[in-house]
């Protein structure tokens, strides 16, 4: 049956939205009563397969070669910015709505990596805005921090490895980790933080390059682009599991003392 009624049209997709199917996955809509694809003739399946000749080097530099470029050439963070902003090499910008930057203030001597930006931090063009950022919030006012104050002892910067947000919240690519990270490192160069906090595995495995998962790898310290790192558990998953919270506040300790001996 073929609605016409727009209230029904409306009421249709409004639960669609409810379900959270808000996002276009593709230009045209998927049929799924058109007649299957014709399935391959005994010619074509038994011809013996040919290799793709390689495609001819272009001598275009791949993405994350002008990310690579493109990083280095940015001395302050308006710089960084506009050029992350501009970057034509990952497709997720095509499907966010924002391009999210960071968040708080870029002289606090604490910076907070994150993964991605969700649906509301893409709607508002700020990190860490949703359940998840009120949880974190929560987190740094345990330690003393507030996003919004402008000293670098209570202050502090917020961002994510990837500015835009993947569709339908998936997990970023390992492609599209390692084309935003000379971004990402060079970010952390400029804002020159005394101490990194990494939000889950993805910012954890990108910046410590390990494959080992969070639970292996949370709180040890390491050293990113100079500056002494700490991986925890994103609030997200503390949201889901309620259990890791504790080795959290662990960590959470741990980098407030480090905080405190380097001052
Ligand atoms: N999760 C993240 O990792 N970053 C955000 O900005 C929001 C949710």
């Amino acid at each position: 049956m073929i609605h016409t009624d727009p209230e029904a049209l409306l009421a249709a997709l409004a639960w669609q939205v409810d379900l959270g199917a808000d996002e276009a996955i593709g230009d045209a809509p998927v049929d799924r009563f058109a007649p299957p694809e014709p399935v391959e003739t005994a010619e074509a399946v038994a011809a013996p397969s040919v290799t793709k000749p390689a495609k001819p080097d272009s001598g275009a530099p791949d993405a994350a070669t002008q990310a690579t470029v493109l990083a280095s050439a940015a001395t302050t963070l308006a710089d960084l910015r506009a050029a992350m902003e501009g970057f034509e090499g990952c497709d997720l910008r095509h499907g966010a709505r924002n391009f999210v930057f960071s968040d708080g203030f870029a002289a606090a001597d604490l910076m907070i990596v994150g993964e991605a930006p969700g649906r509301e931090e893409d709607r508002e063009g700020r990190p860490f805005v949703g359940r998840s950022g009120q949880l974190l919030d929560r987190m740094l006012a345990a330690i003393g921090r507030d996003r919004t104050a402008d000293t670098a002892g209570q202050g502090v910067y917020i961002t994510n490895v990837l500015p835009w947000r993947p569709p339908a919240n998936r997990d970023p690519s390992k492609d599209e980790m390692a084309m935003m990270k000379p971004f990402l490192l060079r970010h952390i160069e400029l804002a020159a933080p005394r101490a990194l906090l990494l939000l889950g595995n993805s910012a954890m495995k990108t910046l410590f390059e390990t494959e080992r998962g969070i639970t292996a790898m949370r709180g040890t310290w390491h050293e990113v682009a100079g500056v002494p790192a700490i991986a925890s558990f994103h609030p997200a998953a503390l949201l889901r599991n309620g259990l890791n919270k504790r080795p959290a506040w662990a960590d959470l300790l741990d980098l407030k003392a480090k905080l405190e001996a380097t001052e």
